[in-house]
């Protein structure tokens, strides 16, 4: 009888055995079949998303930077940039065509911060001299952060042979480069210089 129970009690044990590393092996498999899942085009089609998601936002920005820019120059470098903003999201489209997935976005929280950095500037130093230095120097952050994210999606895009892919990434990456210089540019010039005279 005890001889029968003790074999009884080892076998339930095996089965436990058996069982758990069935389930351990089943999420071996199905980690290894996430990870092969995801590959380079999908950090690619992913990161696409978040540039999206970016440059529709900016677009939204950029007017309301316009209206709160004091210095004529910086109004205007706001609004010569907003069109060129439109030019972009409609490259990013043909990009989306070029891999056969629908224009999509994805929140971008790294954005969405230097967005509301740039509001809080607006909200904080309006109608002081110092505004249109705030103003620059949150444009400027936009910049640096699609400078960033353009060059890694043209240097991705050039690893997965998407040659026509690469070319628009980089006429956008090429005005983001030419808007940092304008505002570094107007960032030397006046607007700071008139921010210390206040
Ligand atoms: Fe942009
Ligand atoms: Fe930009």
């Amino acid at each position: 009888m005890a001889a029968k129970r003790a074999t009884a009690k080892k076998s339930a044990k095996k089965s436990v055995r058996t069982s758990a590393k069935k389930s351990a092996s089943k999420r071996m498999t199905a980690k290894r079949a996430v990870s092969k899942a995801k590959d380079l085009s999908d950090l690619f089609h992913d990161t696409l998303k978040d540039i999206y998601f970016a440059e529709k936002h900016i677009l939204k920005a950029l007017p309301k930077m316009a209206k709160a820019a004091q210095s004529p120059d910086l109004i205007a470098a706001f609004e010569k940039h907003h069109g060129e903003t439109e030019g972009q999201v409609d490259r990013l489209e043909q990009v989306f065509r070029l891999i056969d997935k629908p224009a999509q976005a994805k929140t971008c929280d790294a954005i969405m911060g230097i967005l509301d950095e740039g509001k809080e500037i607006m909200d904080e130093y309006k109608g002081t001299e110092a505004l249109d230095a705030g103003l620059l120097a949150a444009a400027q952050a936009v910049e640096h952060y699609e400078i960033s994210r353009y060059g890694t999606l043209k240097a991705w895009a050039s690893k997965l042979g998407l040659t026509e892919a690469v070319r628009l990434l980089d006429e956008t990456l090429q005005q983001e480069h030419k808007t940092d210089e304008a505002l570094t540019t107007l960032a030397l010039g006046e607007v700071n210089s008139e921010a210390m005279a206040a």
